[in-house]
């Protein structure tokens, strides 16, 4: 599809990302976007837009690009439309594709028999000019479609990223409840960070904070790892503007110091899988990274910005054991960083929060994962006052 100021792009986020995702876009340079639901809207001028999304949100999903919107009031015309998109521009014989879909109709079953019916619409119109079909890969393919419709407005989309893009390339093992690369980058914007702080996370597990810490102070695009896009199946897709939208952005990379990012981990497991993640994202030697209990951790520089996700547990009676780890991170807070300074504790357990004793200067509602989570910021002075609130 051609670019027209007619089409936006639909750039997806995790829920609650919604208003740093537009502040971000605005920053790369897209000041007319306009919110949607769990993402925003993007006016498509060039391919460059796609590229440079795709390549440098921290907070995006997906960047969804529209092929055909229409009224759909039933699974005939969905059928019938989704036949008017010349599918042999956007897939081919030789590569596997899928349709994710998220539709609410009252015609439609449900999401995956309305992709079923555009698989068809689409294998057909394959079959009657080839006699042959696409093949379909609903876990792995090389070519992402996407089908949203909402009462009886129906959108299809091409993915142009293809693999979802929290899917940074660092993450070689995961650990116990990894934070989505995301979210973490929402989290540090939320929390106004600059990259010239002392940064510690006193619960690291795998890493993600430590390393999107990391990419944003560097200035490393949060896509530098990774190779494949879904965008290079588009037909307008250009080799050499791609590369120069890369390489643009990857020249403002700059080397990150030592001595300003320390994490610690009670598990040892959590320590080597961070070391590994570290290690594939470039930042090995720059983060330092300790097996530790945090209650007996002095970081080697005291710092002036910590950012934490620690335990919240799922089940009730770990509400009772994990008290005690929330008051100790308090303690943290106050005795272990260099004032002035600011602390982060993201948590989706209202009680919990509570037990850090400190008083929130803000608190930032997110949800992850279905639950509602909580991003607290604490200010801290010399000599803080410590005082229980309502969260
Ligand atoms: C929710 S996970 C953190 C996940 C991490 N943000 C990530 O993206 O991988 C909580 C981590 O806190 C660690 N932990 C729990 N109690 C601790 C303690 N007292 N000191 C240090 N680490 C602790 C656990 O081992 C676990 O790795």
């Amino acid at each position: 599809m051609k670019a027209s100021s007619k089409i936006d792009l639909y750039v997806t986020c995790g829920p609650g990302l919604e208003k740093v995702l537009e502040q971000e876009l605005i920053e790369l340079g897209f000041p007319n976007v306009k919110p949607g639901f769990r993402g925003a809207f993007v006016p498509y001028q060039s391919i460059r837009d796609i590229y440079t999304i795709n390549y440098r949100s921290r907070i995006a999903s997906r960047v969804l690009l529209p092929l055909l919107r229409f009224r759909c009031r039933n699974a005939r015309e969905l059928y019938n439309l989704a036949q008017h998109i010349q599918w042999d521009r956007y897939l081919k014989l030789d590569k596997t594709f899928a349709i994710d879909a998220n539709v609410t109709h009252p015609e439609l079953r449900n999401s995956l028999y309305a992709a079923q019916v555009v698989k068809d619409a689409i294998c057909d119109q394959f079959v009657t000019a080839t006699e042959k079909r696409p093949p379909v890969d609903p876990k792995n393919p090389q070519i992402q479609l996407n089908l949203f419709i909402h009462e009886e407005l129906a959108v299809i989309s091409f993915d142009t990223s293809g693999t979802p893009l929290h899917k940074r390339g660092y993450r070689l093992e995961g650990g116990e409840a990894p934070l989505q690369e995301t979210l973490a980058a929402g989290l540090y914007r939320m929390a106004g960070y600059k990259g010239d702080e002392v940064l510690c996370d006193p619960c690291c597990g795998s890493g993600t904070l430590l390393i999107e810490a990391a990419l944003i102070a560097s200035k490393t695009p949060p896509g530098y790892l990774r190779r494949d896009w879904g965008f290079m199946n588009l037909p307008d897709f250009a080799t050499e503007e791609w590369l120069q939208v890369k390489n643009q952005a990857d020249q403002e990379r700059v080397p990150l110091q030592k001595g300003f990012f320390f994490g610690c981990d009670k598990s040892k497991d959590a320590v080597r899988i961070c070391k590994t993640n570290l290690k594939a994202a470039g930042f090995a030697a720059q983060v330092e990274v300790s097996l530790a209990d945090f209650r007996e951790f002095t970081p080697p520089k005291a710092p002036n910005f910590v950012m934490v996700n620690p335990p919240h547990g799922i089940r009730l009676e770990d509400v009772g054991v994990l008290k005690p780890l929330y008051r100790a991170l308090g303690d943290f807070l106050k005795r272990k960083t260099a004032k002035p300074a600011k602390g982060f504790v993201f948590t989706a357990n209202n009680e919990l929060a509570k037990e850090v004793g400190l008083a929130p200067k803000k608190r930032h509602v997110i949800s992850s994962g279905g639950v509602e989570a909580r991003l607290l910021e604490f200010d801290l002075y010399e000599g803080p006052k410590v005082q229980k609130t309502d969260l």
